[in-house]
């Protein structure tokens, strides 16, 4: 009786390994079945080493996985993003070094704008402000229609806008946040950040209609030559210019096409997940960048020459006329045409 039940116990014993052993093949089998379905979708963790982190198995060591990783190997990124199936991007890398607080872009850009404000402020040292030929004879001529004041103002204001939180934004951690600490910080660039994102579509309705408010008469002609080996008569002399002259009309071309570089980028920035790809993202954040800066550059010298710089130049842009002398002096062209259409309509 003992023996059959040791007997039964030891069938049985027999049975619950070959059960267990069953279990595991299956299990295994299972197991290898779903990895081969995830690779086959191509969302299964890779295999491209022979070895995981610390050469636990295989014959790499972690310098080379991290280096296959950043030459752009596919994967399943722990991110829930997934951008290009790739770990790394090593193009961002190198994006982050040029964007770093104390990077190239920041760096090269502020000495930029920096050089323009010290060559204007040279200027108005050495040559003061441009007077007018004669001073002021008493007598106007319009310049400006009200759509063009209206237009111009509302693209100076956005510009302005624009510009301080745009560069709030790209200096705020170098300069600011030694200054103000994080925290404040923190407030500046939210607002600034949703200032911009406001703004911006506003800046792109208005750019149009600057264009086409100021095209005309801002074409190249052959007196822009003369305009130019002449310096514009700023270090003395006299220069003949039409409507407007070729600083302006360079001006009005570099804002063109600063213009359309800024909103085009814009637009892809304010869509990141449309782009799809990072390498994309960080041409528009570089062009955007460069523009911002060439745009805010010539800026300065245009308000400069506009305001302080030139006397009786605000007033046609304030109340649509300026005086004679004021046009005989820097657009003797212009008033010669504006007088004899002035003669025909009257004869
Ligand atoms: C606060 C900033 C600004 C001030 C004080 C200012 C001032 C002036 C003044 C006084 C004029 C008249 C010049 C003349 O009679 O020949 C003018 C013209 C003009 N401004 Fe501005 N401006 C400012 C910002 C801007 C901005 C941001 C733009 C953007 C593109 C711009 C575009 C123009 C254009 C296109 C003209 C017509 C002359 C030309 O085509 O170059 N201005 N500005």
């Amino acid at each position: 009786m003992a023996a059959s039940r040791t007997q039964a116990l030891q069938g049985c014993a027999t049975w619950s390994r070959l059960t267990m052993h069953v279990i595991c093949l299956l299990a295994m089998l299972f197991v290898m079945g779903i990895t081969h379905q995830l690779q086959a979708q191509g969302t299964a963790p890779p295999y491209p080493f022979d070895a995981g982190p610390e050469n636990t198995l295989g014959n790499q060591s972690d310098s080379d996985i991290w280096r296959m990783i950043r030459q752009g190997a596919d994967g399943l990124p722990s991110s829930s993003e997934v951008v290009d199936g790739v770990l790394i991007n090593a193009n961002g890398v190198g994006w982050s070094e040029l964007r770093r607080a104390e990077g190239p872009l920041i760096w090269y850009g502020g000495l930029g704008l920096a050089a323009v404000i010290a060559a204007v402020v040279l200027f108005f040292v050495i040559r003061g402000r441009l007077r007018i030929d004669g001073g002021r004879s008493g007598k106007t001529v319009a310049r400006f229609s009200l759509v063009q004041r209206v237009v111009h103002w509302i693209i100076a204001c956005l510009f302005l806008l624009l510009g301080v939180t745009g560069l709030l934004l790209l200096f705020g951690r170098p300069l600011l946040i030694p200054i103000i600490g994080k925290s404040a910080y923190s407030v500046f660039a939210t607002a600034s950040m949703q200032a911009h994102n406001l703004f911006g579509p506003i800046f792109i309705v208005s750019f149009i209609a600057l264009f086409f408010s100021f095209v005309r008469g801002n074409l190249p002609s052959l007196c822009d030559l003369q305009w130019i080996t002449r310096a514009g008569g700023m270090f003395g002399g006299h220069a003949s210019a039409g409507r407007y002259n070729a600083g302006e009309k360079a001006w009005f071309w570099t804002a063109t096409l600063a213009g359309i570089t800024l909103s085009a980028s814009g637009i892809l920035l304010s869509f990141p997940d449309a782009l799809g790809t990072h390498d994309l993202l960080h041409w528009a954040e570089l062009s955007h960048a460069i523009a911002a800066f060439v745009f805010i550059g010539f800026g300065i010298g245009h308000i400069y020459l506009g305001t302080i710089g030139t006397e009786g130049t605000i007033e046609g842009m304030v109340n649509g006329c300026v005086d004679e002398n004021w046009a005989r002096t820097h657009h003797d062209l212009w008033l010669a045409d504006m007088k004899s259409r002035e003669k025909g309509a009257d004869g």
